[in-house]
């Protein structure tokens, strides 16, 4: 009998309609075009504007979507997950808020913290519970407000991050089609190049944390890029040998967008051409847990039934990580 697999039977995205350009980041800080462009491959970002909008709102509006989309009902999801890091409120969590504004009542739902690798770490824990029997819809999201979090007076992280959600719907399938591996990774020797100080229960709110401007993204960009072109090539490499996959075998290569220069390093290191690689930094900037699924929200109507493709991510912590699927719609 063929395994079950978990298949990914619907993508929606959503980015709200603000449009924050490079030009207009050249009138808010020492930064320009060329620079952005040549360094990150970024040229705008969506910025979710209004106030008392979350996270929340934008991964709302990609799940209605993707449920209208896929013909399924808020009463047939079995669980919701969202990896997200800049969740509305530190509790309740943002996929229960989720739950809520869509309309799926009584079932489990719950977030993941592993910044921008989230998504693939919620992916990898909604195939287990497909595989196991347990569950035959699960939604996962992968939506960050990053605008939230980011010092627009410093110019080394204002013009990476934007905002924006994306989601999938997880069903089983044993014709060979969907998740077929997975590897998820972390090391904590990464946590001060890439951190938010404050916020948490080590430093609450307080005038001083304010005043230090720590509940600000802080990064350390060189020693992060340089643990992000490793690692995110190493565990790509690593999940196609194991899988015998070969570079022509892959169809389309998903990568996390947070830089251009990364992203190439990574198929390079795969063998895999920049013309089956998912690219949109250069329209929605480094959205974190959101730009795998709308890499694959983007690109849907290029991908057939049997394609390979493997998603590979890298984030604050350390965390990183691969997935490979066989595209099962
Ligand atoms: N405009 C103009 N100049 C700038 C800007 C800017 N926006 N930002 C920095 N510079 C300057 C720096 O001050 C520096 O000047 P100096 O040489 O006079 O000191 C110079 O440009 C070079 O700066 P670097 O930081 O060395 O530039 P680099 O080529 O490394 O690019 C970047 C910076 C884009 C941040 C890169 O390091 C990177 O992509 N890092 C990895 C990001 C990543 O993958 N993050 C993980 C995911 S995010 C998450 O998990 C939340």
């Amino acid at each position: 009998m063929t395994k079950l697999r978990a298949a990914i039977t619907g993508v929606h995205g959503y980015v709200p309609d603000y449009i924050l350009t490079n030009a207009e980041l050249e009138k808010m800080v020492d930064t320009n075009d060329e620079w952005i462009t040549s360094r990150t491959g970024i040229k705008e970002r969506h910025i979710l504007k209004g106030e008392g909008q979350g996270t929340s709102h934008m991964a709302a509006e990609a799940v209605r979507g993707l449920l209208a989309k896929t013909n399924t009902q808020p009463d047939e999801v079995d669980l919701l997950i969202c990896a997200t890091t800049t969740p509305d409120f530190v509790f309740p969590s943002t996929a229960n808020l989720i739950t809520d504004m869509v309309g799926i009542r009584s079932v489990g739902s719950f977030d993941i913290q592993a910044a921008c690798s989230g998504f693939l770490y919620a992916l990898t824990i909604g195939t287990q519970f497909i595989e196991t029997g347990k569950y035959r819809k699960v939604v996962v999201v992968g939506a960050d407000k990053m605008s939230s979090i980011i010092d627009y007076t410093d110019r080394t992280t204002c013009v990476l991050f934007g905002d924006g959600a994306g989601a999938v719907l997880l069903e089983p399938n044993e014709e060979g089609y969907g998740i077929h591996d997975s590897i998820i990774r972390s090391d904590g020797v990464g946590q001060h190049h890439l951190f938010q100080k404050a916020g948490g229960s080590r430093y609450p709110p307080s005038h001083e944390t304010i005043d230090k401007r720590w509940h600000y993204v802080y990064q350390d960009g060189p020693s992060v890029f340089k643990f992000a072109v490793k690692n995110m090539a190493d565990v790509s490499a690593e999940i196609m040998e194991r899988n015998g996959l070969k570079g022509e075998d892959v169809a389309w290569l998903v990568p996390h967008q947070a830089n251009k220069r990364i992203i190439e390093a990574t198929a390079n290191r795969m063998g895999v051409g920049m013309d089956k690689v998912m690219l949109n930094i250069h329209k929605y900037g480094n959205t974190t847990a959101a730009t795998i699924p709308l890499c694959l929200f983007d690109y849907e109507s290029q991908l057939h039934k049997g394609d390979n493709l493997v998603l590979a991510a890298f984030g604050g912590g350390f965390t990183w990580g691969s997935v490979y699927v066989k595209w099962a719609i």
